[in-house]
């Protein structure tokens, strides 16, 4: 896997507005890059920072016309964060599941997928450039706290492994990315110890331009990254020992 520098790059982050996508966007500008395409679904959400390299676009990723607009906006893009993601509960019996789990889908790896389709063309006329996914430890293993979620990043996954081969041809590097718990609006609810999304952000910079196509970007990630490569099947009990924590935790 060729490295992909971040000084002088053109990036775009998708759920740029809050959380590790907002700490994405901080880290590039410290980092070099020559402009960052800052998209949100409500571009009036994504406050507080002002830089000439700074460009806010909106874009929901599950809406295949604001996904279209914004690639056409964002013609010079070489580097692609799919970052957006959604965590809408936990158990899998309760009334709304199927919804929830479509809805989890949606966002969480069709999205992606529609991105990819459309930035594809842009990033090989711009040389290549590298996409990267913003999965998560519980794609590789389901945490079945939230075991929904879980499904739709082992979707995301798997798609990212599918991306690596059918987009090395024309250059695109593919980097997945698989953190624990961030301490974010989406892991309100997680009491374990969380890194802080500045931290992973810079984290994933640092793992790309060191070619590391697998980026597990916090402590927690790192020792399950190398559970999972020694034993699936202790990284899958690991798993499920700390979601049946949580669960007697949030029953409690
Ligand atoms: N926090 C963790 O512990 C953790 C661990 C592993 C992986 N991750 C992954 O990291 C990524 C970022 O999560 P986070 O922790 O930063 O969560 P977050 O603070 O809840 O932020 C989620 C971001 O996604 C955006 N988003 C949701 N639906 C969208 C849509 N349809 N179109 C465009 N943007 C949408 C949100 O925008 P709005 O403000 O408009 O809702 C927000 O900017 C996600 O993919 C998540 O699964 C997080």
């Amino acid at each position: 896997m060729k490295t992909q520098n971040i000084e002088g790059t053109v990036a775009l982050v998708t759920g740029a507005n809050r959380g590790i996508g907002r700490a994405l966007i901080e880290a590039l500008l410290t980092r070099g890059a020559k402009k960052v395409y800052a998209t949100a679904r409500d571009p009036k959400t994504f406050l507080g920072l002002r830089d000439e390299r700074l460009v806010i676009l909106q874009l929901d990723v599950t809406s295949a016309d604001d996904i279209r607009t914004a690639v056409d906006a964002a013609s010079d893009v070489e580097i692609v964060f799919s970052n957006a993601g959604v965590q809408l509960g936990t158990g899998i019996m309760d009334s709304s599941v199927v919804d929830r789990a479509r809805r989890e889908m949606e966002v969480n790896y069709f999205g992606p997928l529609q991105l990819l389709q459309h930035l594809a063309p842009t990033l090989a006329k711009n040389g290549g450039g590298a996409v990267v996914t913003i999965g998560s430890a519980a794609g590789l293993t389901n945490v079945p706290f939230f075991p929904t979620y879980s499904a739709s990043k082992a979707a995301l996954h798997s798609l990212t492994q599918a991306a690596r081969v059918l987009l090395g041809p024309q250059g695109t590097s593919v980097f997945g990315v698989y953190p624990g718990p961030v301490d974010t609006d989406m892991a309100r609810d997680v009491a374990m110890p969380k890194t802080s999304p500045h931290d992973v952000a810079f984290a994933i910079l640092d793992a790309i331009e060191a070619g590391q196509e697998d980026i597990f970007p916090d402590p927690f990630a790192a020792d399950f990254g190398q559970q999972f490569g020694s034993s699936p099947k202790a990284a899958e009990r690991q798993m499920a020992a700390i979601a049946a924590a949580m669960l007697a935790g949030s029953a409690a």
